[in-house]
């Protein structure tokens, strides 16, 4: 078996709140096809992913199973796991299977990102190994200020140095697994929104950032829907 083996965890355990719609928004179709169809996609067609790992939600295990995998032939998906009532609960069950698929590396991405492709996902793996993690972003914009919550400000930092952070996020397997232990063994999981947190809070890895695209959007609210419609006739 081949030593540096990748293993993708595809996330899709969310109820999308924010989009507001009956069915879970990574399952709506666009164009003829559900968001998660293009996220996983992108990860089968890579030469450089060996094996996948689709997270879901309990109820819709079966769905994914017949609806996405048998429908449209993904081949690399070892597992198909139900996930947690939070992304970071869902990502501990991924980094958990995915460890069994005795792969090294593993990139995590949000199944509601479906305009991830080779090259974010090529790029993203040359940056894991050489610094031993990588985190898709893109330096921001617009300039960030940061506020109270009734909107006074309280600082701006210069803007050459925010980035907005995207995924694939890849680390080593092992790694990123022992963090999400002690995470959650520890139960400090307040305010928590993406996996660089928990490697450098729980593991003290220090993350780096690695360009993406300004076009790899999470499809989060229902414009980004018009968004991604206009960009797929486009392609
Ligand atoms: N996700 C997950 N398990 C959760 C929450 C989120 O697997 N408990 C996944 C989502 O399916 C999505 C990705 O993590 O692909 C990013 O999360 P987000 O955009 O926040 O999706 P939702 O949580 O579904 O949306 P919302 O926050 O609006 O409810
Ligand atoms: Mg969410």
């Amino acid at each position: 078996m081949k030593k540096d083996r990748v293993c993708a965890i595809v996330l899709a355990a969310g109820k999308g709140s924010r989009m507001g719609t009956d069915t879970p928004k990574q399952y709506l179709e666009v164009m003829g096809k559900p968001i998660l169809y293009y996220s996983l996609k992108a990860f089968e067609d890579c030469d450089a992913v060996d094996t996948m790992i689709l997270v879901t939600g309990a109820e819709e295990l079966d769905y994914c199973r017949s609806e996405i995998i048998d429908r449209y032939g993904f081949s690399k998906i070892q597992s198909v796991v139900a996930g947690g009532s939070e992304r970071y609960f869902s990502v501990f069950e991924g980094l958990k299977a995915a460890e069994k698929t005795g792969c090294r590396w593993v990139m995590i991405h949000d199944g509601a990102r479906p305009f991830v492709d080779n090259e974010i996902i090529e790029h993203n793996l040359e940056t894991a190994r050489r610094c031993k993690t990588a985190v898709t972003g893109m330096p921001v914009k617009d300039t960030i200020r940061i506020c109270e919550e009734d909107g006074r400000s309280i600082s701006t930092p210069d803007r050459r140095m925010v980035w907005q952070v995207q995924t694939p996020q890849t680390f080593l397997c092992k790694d990123i697994l022992d963090a999400y232990q002690t995470m959650i063994s520890r139960g400090h999981t307040d305010g928590i929104t993406d996996d660089a947190m928990v490697a450098e809070r729980f593991g003290q890895i220090r993350t780096v950032m690695t360009e993406g695209s300004y076009r790899n959007i999470k499809i989060t609210s229902p414009e980004d829907l018009q968004w991604m419609r206009m960009h797929l006739r486009e392609k």
